[in-house]
């Protein structure tokens, strides 16, 4: 379970070209060492070009998800904001495709690899916590493990990722469902500031301030230049209640039910990620619990009245609990062959369209374990409180914020290399029924957004931005005449 689930939670930065980038016109190995070399003896110090095979180049292109992972030509770790903006110069008038990662969870092609430079942020490490303002400053090269880490000792939070492992950059630039969304919103609707290193290389502050990059910021991923610092409102926190409890498929019935009684409660303290995974021919459902105080109100009890199979909830602090839904030890890089995400936004995880995921995880399940016995797929149910997007204003995702939709995920993984189109074919197919039931069953999802970060390659950008997509284009031709940032992947505008 804990791969698959980290990978349901993650994203990264990256591409699928809307508009390729212009190829570079005879590129080849030669050219590509030349721009690395030019890179190097243009930084300072603080930053470092790394060739292969060396150990810190292994390290910079590597992606949880290894098929994507590619053979670039060098990589760079810039130190500072302003080594990134005379390294983004030097791609940009050379025309060198490049990628930038995070945390490297992305399981779709070129959004954050690439055969050209690679960026690693790793560098942008800093947690700073300004008191005043009740804000920290997080350099875009971290997970959330460590900046959590570093609030628990004083007492804070922020409304960050779910999963250990999981970049803060992909998180906040495509969007963010985590513990405290119900609370506080999405990672990006908690967010005071950017630095920015813009596609010409000036290095800005972005606030609410900027109108047009505020908004295309917030769930826009790469496409208005890279991130080096988010700063975020931070939160006091104390003890919490949770854990996973595993459940036999026989409890199907009771799980629909306390989840229809959970979403009705609309408890803002309160989050359950109801997933189900079919590997090896088992069918099982794993509730994932969360409660943001010591004890549950009663908001569980028909959860916790079910027949668990095994897993087990208690009361830890806020960080300890993160590390418990993780991999184990707290802080392995886990990794898998090949994985793909999508997924569907329905307005309730309503009892029919419960059934119809239960029946589309079970029917898909059996075909592509058929194809290949090691594939494991996984399903997540995530409800939210009704008013989750109310804690923010317009932002390119989610493109309507009048009313709440939830996102369930779709994950699969495996190991047998031809299957790459059988798989995209099954989740856009698993997606679509999803959607179709909702729709039967009178909710409003015909074009109801679906979340950026989980949404697979080759979705079209209406089908995530909505009516958002026409005034991005427009904040991206004036933010990027040159379409620097068209050289790098990702869902571009
Ligand atoms: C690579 O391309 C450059 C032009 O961009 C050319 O001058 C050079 O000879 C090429 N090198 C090889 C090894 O093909
Ligand atoms: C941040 O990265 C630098 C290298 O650039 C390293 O020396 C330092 O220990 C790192 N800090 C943390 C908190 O990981
Ligand atoms: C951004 O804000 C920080 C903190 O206020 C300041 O130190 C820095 O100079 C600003 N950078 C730019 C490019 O304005
Ligand atoms: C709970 O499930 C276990 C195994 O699935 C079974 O042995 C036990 O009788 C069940 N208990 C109840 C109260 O249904
Ligand atoms: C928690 O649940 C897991 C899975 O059933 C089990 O292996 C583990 O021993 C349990 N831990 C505790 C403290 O009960
Ligand atoms: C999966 O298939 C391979 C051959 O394709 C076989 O060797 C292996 O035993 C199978 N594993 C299971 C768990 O069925
Ligand atoms: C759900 O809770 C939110 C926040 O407390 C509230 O604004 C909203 O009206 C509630 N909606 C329903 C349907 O209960
Ligand atoms: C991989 O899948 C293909 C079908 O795409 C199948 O023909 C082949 O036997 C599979 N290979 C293994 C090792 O299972
Ligand atoms: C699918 O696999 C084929 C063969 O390994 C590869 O050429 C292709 O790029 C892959 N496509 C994706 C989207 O990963
Ligand atoms: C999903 O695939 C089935 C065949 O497996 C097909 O009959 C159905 O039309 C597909 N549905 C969608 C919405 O693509
Ligand atoms: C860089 O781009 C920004 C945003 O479009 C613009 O305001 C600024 O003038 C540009 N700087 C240079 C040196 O062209």
């Amino acid at each position: 379970m804990a791969l698959i689930t980290l990978l349901l939670y993650a994203l990264s930065l990256g591409l699928l070209s809307y508009a390729q980038p212009e190829p570079l016109q005879n590129y080849n190995s030669s050219d590509l060492l030349a721009t690395c070399n030019k890179i190097s003896a243009a930084i300072s110090g603080a930053s470092q070009v790394f060739f292969p095979p060396s150990p810190q180049y292994t390290l910079d292109i590597r992606h949880s998800t290894a098929s994507i992972i590619e053979e670039s030509a060098c990589s760079v770790e810039p130190g500072s904001a302003e080594d990134l903006s005379v390294i983004l110069c030097i791609l940009g008038s050379t025309r060198t495709p490049f990628a930038v990662e995070g945390g490297g969870r992305t399981t779709n092609p070129g959004f954050s690899s690439t055969t050209g430079v690679q960026i690693a942020m790793t560098r942008f490490n800093e947690t700073k916590v300004n008191s005043d303002s009740g804000t920290v400053d997080v350099g875009a090269g971290l997970n959330w493990d460590p900046v959590y880490q570093t609030l628990a000792a004083i007492g804070l939070t922020v409304a960050g990722g779910r999963i250990p492992g999981v970049g803060v950059a992909g998180t906040t630039l495509g969007g963010g469902y985590g513990l405290l969304t119900s609370q506080y919103g999405l990672t990006l609707d908690t967010v005071t500031g950017y630095e920015l290193v813009l596609p010409n290389g000036t290095v800005v502050n972005v606030t609410s301030e900027d109108e047009d990059l505020w908004f295309g910021l917030r769930g826009g991923l790469n496409n208005f230049g890279i991130v080096t610092k988010f700063t975020f409102k931070t939160y006091p926190q104390g003890n919490v209640w949770g854990g996973a409890r595993l459940y036999a498929a026989s409890q199907q019935d009771a799980i629909k039910a306390a989840l229809l009684k959970f979403q009705q409660q609309n408890d803002t303290k309160a989050e359950a990620s109801v997933s189900m995974s079919y590997t090896s021919g088992k069918f099982l459902f794993t509730i994932f619990y969360f409660y943001d105080g010591p004890t549950p109100s009663g908001v569980y009890d028909d959860f916790l009245a079910i027949n668990s199979t095994g897993g087990n909830v208690s009361t830890n602090s806020f960080y300890d609990y993160f590390l418990s839904v993780g991999p184990q030890p707290p802080g392995a890089f886990e990794s898998v062959a090949f994985a793909d995400f999508h997924a569907a936004s329905v307005t309730q995880f309503s009892p029919a369209v419960f059934d119809v995921i239960v029946d589309q995880i079970n029917l898909w399940g059996a075909r592509l374990s058929a194809l290949d016995n090691t594939t494991a797929v996984e399903f997540a149910c995530q409800p939210f409180a009704q008013g989750l997007f109310s804690h923010g204003s317009a932002s390119a995702y989610p493109p309507d914020r009048s009313h709440a939709i939830f996102p369930v995920s779709f994950t699969t993984e495996w190991t047998n290399s031809t299957l790459n189109d059988t798989m995209a074919y099954a989740l856009r197919n698993i997606s679509s029924a999803v959607r179709d039931a909702a729709v039967a069953d009178g909710q409003d999802v015909s074009h109801a957004a679906l979340y950026p970060n989980y949404a697979i390659y080759g979705t079209p950008l209406e089908d995530m931005y909505g009516g958002n997509v026409k005034r991005l284009r427009k904040i991206r031709r004036e933010i990027d005449p040159e379409d620097v940032m068209g050289l790098a992947g990702g869902w571009k505008f």
